[in-house]
């Protein structure tokens, strides 16, 4: 009975860690699934709206994301009226992309 306790707090211990080193690092999968639903489901209408260039809606003077907080909200916002489907692990990737790629608000 001990013995099965120590080896369940082991077992925890492990899991944990292993979240908080993901969580501390966007992962280049992670970057690419973001980038992959973005390129299929966003760039034509940006590119669209903005003569063209798919990518000046975030790097415009005045654009309208200004932290980490509202890029989510953005992202959901573009992701809900535009029907994606996605999960919010989507979402979470193409945020961490956006912002790797564009944005660059510190994530720490
Ligand atoms: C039907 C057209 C359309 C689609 C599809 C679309 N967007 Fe947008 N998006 C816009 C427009 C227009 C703006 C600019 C809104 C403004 O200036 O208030 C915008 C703005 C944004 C911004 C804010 C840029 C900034 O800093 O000002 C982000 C981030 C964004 N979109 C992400 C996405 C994502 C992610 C998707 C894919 C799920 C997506 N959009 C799909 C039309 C679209």
């Amino acid at each position: 009975m001990k013995l099965k306790l120590k080896f369940m707090v082991a077992v925890g211990l492990v899991l944990s860690t292993m979240a908080l080193a993901q969580a501390a690092s966007t992962t280049d999968a992670t970057l690419k699934k973001g980038k992959d639903l973005l390129d299929k489901s966003c760039m034509a209408c940006h590119a669209a709206k903005f003569d063209g260039d798919p990518t000046y809606v975030y790097t415009r003077p005045d654009h309208k994301v200004h932290n980490l907080a509202q890029l989510s909200a953005q992202v959901e916002r573009c992701s809900t009226n535009s029907n994606t489907g996605w999960f919010p692990d989507d979402e979470a990737a193409v945020a961490a992309y956006l912002n790797e790629r564009f944005y660059k608000f510190k994530t720490n």
